[in-house]
């Protein structure tokens, strides 16, 4: 028989981390998750400086993402009654946040997500003039800063006509109402010029930008959709696969219904997510798998049936995460391998020694043909 409920979960991690990591680790996971706020860089440099300002950030360590210049009591704000997912947490946090400050612009200021989200979305290295897809995208964090990436010189992009280097940024996801939301979250964003609806008049070099899609990324239907929007491919993929999301089972109350079945059966889909993703790929092209989930079998065990099941057919290459982006990570003065735990394929962010996450994450290179 399987291992199920809160002491079959208990019981396999203690085994991964061993009782003493783990004891530490439990206890990090049940605290509050360190977020960073992503300003929102479409705003005029004057209303940029004055969120910045109102909301009392500093930078953090992460590119493009700012922590509160005081630290709160860590206890003050925990919500006992329920601890929510961090998209929800940082939701209420930004309507409090607006309704203190007064809305000061139609577009929103900040994103606060947990710092691992950001690692993982800035490690994709997206560039001005890159086909992005962003396949599981709900409810939209990470995008945020794909499109911050991505659309960096946008005024230049609207302005020189020149169609080769159109930025495109797809964002996929297949539950109906995480679809919506996620659509409120990136019109709420980003500038209505960058969305179809908003085309009209225009020739067809000009955009959209960015498009929003319903599929289920798994299957063959999705792979045909993705690939009309960008017919030669992608250049960076974004896989932030479903998974067992062990830290949300604990702030929900819900080990009770953990099973290890239930990482086996995430582990299928995002195999096919993977598979399809690796097709959608340019030569050259690059994707970032990750989950927030601890069990091997949807991380580094994962990473190694794709590339038995891939190498076949397609060549494609781990890329590993190198010191420039540990380096986000930590303060001055302290070694990235204290933070951070490597793995043969990925490494994985967790919350008792990096402050965040946990978050598994793995790049993956398709090689260019000789
Ligand atoms: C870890 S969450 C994504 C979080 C998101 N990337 C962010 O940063 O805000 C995974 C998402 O994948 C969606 N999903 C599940 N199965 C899917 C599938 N077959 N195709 C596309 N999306 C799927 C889930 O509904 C969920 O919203």
């Amino acid at each position: 028989m399987g291992l199920r409920g809160q002491q079959g979960w208990d019981a396999t991690y203690q085994k991964q981390f061993g009782a003493e990591r783990w004891a530490k680790l439990r206890t990090a996971l049940s605290e509050r998750v360190n977020q960073v706020a992503v300003l929102n860089s479409f705003l005029s440099q004057r209303n940029y400086e004055r969120a910045q300002r109102e909301l009392d950030l500093v930078p953090s360590t992460i590119p493009l993402c700012y922590k509160k210049n005081k630290v709160e009591d860590s206890n003050s704000n925990v919500d006992n009654e329920e601890i929510r997912h961090p998209e929800e947490v940082q939701q209420d946090e930004w309507i409090r946040l607006m309704e203190e400050m007064g809305n000061i612009e139609k577009q929103e200021h900040a994103y606060w997500m947990d710092g691992a989200s950001a690692v993982c979305a800035l490690f994709l290295d997206v560039k001005p003039g890159h086909k992005v897809l962003d396949m599981c995208a709900a409810p939209g964090g990470k995008s945020l800063v794909l499109a911050n990436k991505l659309f960096a010189n946008l005024n230049n992009e609207v302005s020189s006509g020149s169609k080769e280097k159109k930025s495109v940024l797809v964002c996929n996801e297949y539950s109906k109402e995480r679809y919506t939301k996620l659509g409120g979250v990136l019109k709420s964003f980003l500038p209505e010029k960058m969305f179809p609806s908003h085309i009209a008049g225009r020739t067809a070099g000009e955009g959209p930008f960015v498009y929003t899609t319903n599929q289920d990324a798994s299957c063959q239907k999705g792979e045909v959709v993705f690939r009309n929007l960008a017919p030669e491919g992608y250049n960076r993929i974004l896989i932030d696969a479903p998974c067992s999301s062990d830290r949300h089972l604990v702030h929900k109350n819900q080990l009770h219904s953990w099973s290890d079945k239930l990482y086996k059966e995430n582990a299928e889909r995002q195999l096919m997510l993977l598979t399809h993703a690796s097709r959608l790929l340019k030569p050259g092209g690059v994707m970032v798998y990750s989950t927030c989930a601890l069990a091997p079998a949807e991380n580094d065990e994962l990473i190694e049936k794709f590339l038995m099941k891939v190498a076949k057919t397609t060549p494609v290459e781990v890329v590993p995460f190198s010191v420039k982006e540990a380096v986000w990570l930590v303060e001055k003065g302290i070694n990235p391998s204290e933070v951070i735990d490597a793995g043969k394929w990925g490494v994985l962010l967790l919350p008792d020694k990096s402050k965040y996450g946990p978050l598994y994450i793995c790049k993956i290179r398709k090689k260019k043909k000789d």
